[in-house]
């Protein structure tokens, strides 16, 4: 992406300027000069927000996979495309070249085939972080095959109504999944879910821990050896720009799992450009970001944005903890790695433990740090701008959304001066503002207000699967011919973005989006629980954490209530999964509710954060009452 390198704050802003001014010349340009394209578009951009409908590129031809893969064989052959650091630091890493990867990925594709996946079917995956989840994502997309990838530390339940939702025909799986010292059994949680789950026609099982598993007849498939006996060259599937890529399902503040969809060549295009800019890139840099495949962050910025720019991208099995909390940056030490992507929960986390784990290591090979998931907070930003970076290496906030598909706003490094806390400016082709409550755009700095976007971006998600109108309500519906983030932000004197949070129920917890209604449904199903309600509360280390009031029924009040939180929490942990788990529970006589019946959350989330003073006017409330009792007993 030569001609965008942007290095200096000029360039970005003449860039930028460019990019706002002739949008379609702008796209074009970069979709031109970078991309193998089987044939070229009729229009670069057609869209309605009121619809809404956004098609970018339309009328173009061309597979993903071979501008992430084939396109670089001659030239980057043999270098290492990815990566793999094992959980255990005793394990070798494998480096898998583009040759390699081109190998697998085609075998895999074969095998799929074979198996009767054809373009447009949907395919769930649900694996740990080893090097057969990036080559099923491929092998996908080689066919045209839909990808839904399901982060697997999600409960069976979870993954059968993800599954159920996209009508998917296949899993892929492994035996087990390697989390620090812990194995967890990723087949028998599969087992359990496809009970509800008539669409699946055949599951393909990697062998990873050894896990004894059952294998269903005509159903299971170790891959291995499938693998092996498959055809090592797939011609690639010839796909329309607009043609599904692959669904990744977010969680929505009411109802089930929205499943984002995401299409091709507009996507491609961006996480490219953004992978390029944002991490300044250079041909033999080793980036790693830490994040799981299973989340947006993975598929755009460990698969498709590195592999399009012929990337090394890192993916690592474990977890930051183990051996010991220095592992993060022995793997950097390892591996001599340039760019480093994590979240601020797990700076927190680190940040927290002897900087020895940090000292001992050498890390003068990082250029640049980035950061991504919740809002980071400054204590965090300095520690890792000290000791990770030692003061050298600029830091990316960079802000985004599953439903984006790539970064929107964020630093490009060596070129706009940081801000601690601030995720800054927009990429160029984003066009951000802030709307007041009544729905008027805010114009002048600083400023305080809802983050909406004004106009498309290549990566935007196309629609909610199976369900467009809840697209058009959630995003297009608050401010009219805008997308509406949920967000909360803050414009400062010059313009730079500090993203404050949710401003709907959606709970950022560890990084992770979680709805406040599914989580209360979970409960709710509980035999003892008459009614609930979750709010956020600030937590050290996960930014926020749960915090559950709930109503017990008649037959429930009689019994223990400690051991009552605990079923309680492993019936989330069952429903949802162990992330969505809530650290404080208060049973409580009544919710605070308005004259209509709604819960009013705000009052339940300043006593949760320890805001008494501040409760604003209680008195309309059907049972103001309640409020006190409810103090009066605060965990
Ligand atoms: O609230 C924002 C927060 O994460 C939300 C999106 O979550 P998800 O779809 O899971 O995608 C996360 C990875 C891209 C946003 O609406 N968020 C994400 N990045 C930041 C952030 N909040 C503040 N600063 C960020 N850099």
């Amino acid at each position: 992406m030569s001609n965008y390198h942007i290095k200096r704050l000029e360039e970005y802003f003449q860039v930028y300027r460019k990019s706002v001014r002739y949008p379609e010349i702008f796209w074009e340009e970069i979709a031109e000069e970078h991309f193998v394209w089987r044939k070229k578009w009729d229009s670069v951009l057609e869209w309605d927000f009121t619809k809404p409908e956004i098609k970018w590129f339309d009328g173009a031809k061309l597979n993903i996979t071979e501008n992430c893969i084939d396109r670089h064989l001659q030239i980057r052959g043999d270098k290492t495309a990815i990566l793999f650091e094992p959980n255990d630091p005793n394990e070798e890493a494998q480096h898998i070249t583009y040759r390699e990867l081109h190998d697998q990925v085609c075998r895999m594709a074969n095998v799929l085939k074979d198996k009767g996946i054809q373009k447009g079917d949907r395919v769930v995956i649900y694996l740990p972080m080893v090097p057969e989840l990036a080559i099923s994502v491929l092998a996908c997309a080689r066919i045209g095959a839909i990808h839904s990838v399901v982060f697997a530390g999600f409960s069976s339940t979870a993954l059968a109504t993800r599954i159920v939702d996209c009508g998917a025909k296949m899993v892929l799986t492994s035996d087990g999944s390697y989390r620090g010292k812990k194995i967890l059994d990723l087949k028998s949680i599969v087992d359990e879910g496809l009970q509800e789950c008539p669409s699946i026609e055949s599951v393909l099982v990697v062998k990873r821990t050894g896990t004894p598993v059952e294998m269903v007849e005509n159903r299971d498939y170790w891959l291995a050896p499938l693998m092996e006996s498959a055809y090592s060259d797939c011609v690639p599937e010839i796909m329309e720009a607009e043609d599904p890529l692959f669904i990744l399902y977010t969680s929505g503040s009411t109802g089930k799992p929205k499943g984002m969809m995401h299409t091709t060549a507009g996507y491609m295009v961006y996480t490219a450009f953004t992978f390029k800019n944002v991490f300044q890139y250079r041909e033999d840099d080793i980036y790693w970001c830490t994040a799981d495949i299973g989340w947006i962050t993975g598929h755009s910025y460990i698969v498709y944005g590195p592999l399009a720019n012929g990337a090394t991208t890192v993916m690592f099995e474990g977890v930051p903890s183990y051996p010991d909390y220095g592992r993060f940056w022995e793997i950097v030490q390892k591996h001599k790695i340039n760019q480093f992507y994590t979240a601020p929960t797990a700076i927190r986390a680190l940040a927290k433990e002897n900087l020895d784990f940090v000292t001992k290591y050498d890390l003068s090979s990082l250029k640049v740090l980035g950061t991504v998931g919740e809002p980071i907070n400054e204590e965090a930003w300095h520690w890792y701008n000290d000791h990770v970076g030692e003061k050298n290496c600029p830091i990316v906030d960079t802000w985004w959304q599953t439903e984006t598909g790539g970064i929107l706003i964020s630093p490009v490094p060596f070129s706009t001066p940081t801000k601690p806390t601030y995720a800054t400016l927009p990429m160029p082709g984003i066009q951000p503002t802030l709307m007041d409550e009544t729905g008027t755009e805010i114009k002048g700095n600083p400023a305080d207000g809802r983050l909406c976007i004004k106009f498309p971006w290549p990566s935007i998600a196309r629609t909610i699967w199976g369900n467009h109108q809840r697209y058009k309500d959630t995003y297009f519906s608050a401010y009219e011919g805008k997308y509406f983030t949920g967000d909360g932000a803050l414009r400062d004197e010059v313009g730079y973005y500090r993203i404050t949070g949710r401003v709907d129920d959606v709970i950022i917890v560890s990084g992770h989006n979680l709805g406040t209604a599914p989580i209360e449904d979970a409960i709710n199903e509980h035999p003892a629980v008459a009614e609930s309600a979750i709010v956020g509360f600030p937590h050290d280390i996960k930014g926020n954490a749960l915090y559950g009031y709930i109503i017990l029924k008649e037959t429930g009040e009689s019994r223990d209530r400690s051991n009552l939180s605990k079923e309680i929490n492993e019936q989330i942990a069952n429903k949802i999964g162990p992330i969505a788990k809530l650290d404080k529970i208060q049973f409580v006589p009544g919710l605070p509710k308005t004259r209509s019946g709604k819960i009013m959350r705000r009052i339940l989330r300043k006593i949760a954060s320890n805001e008494m003073g501040n409760l604003g006017d209680t008195s309309t409330l059907l049972n103001p009452e309640v409020v006190d009792q409810i103090i009066e007993e605060r965990l």
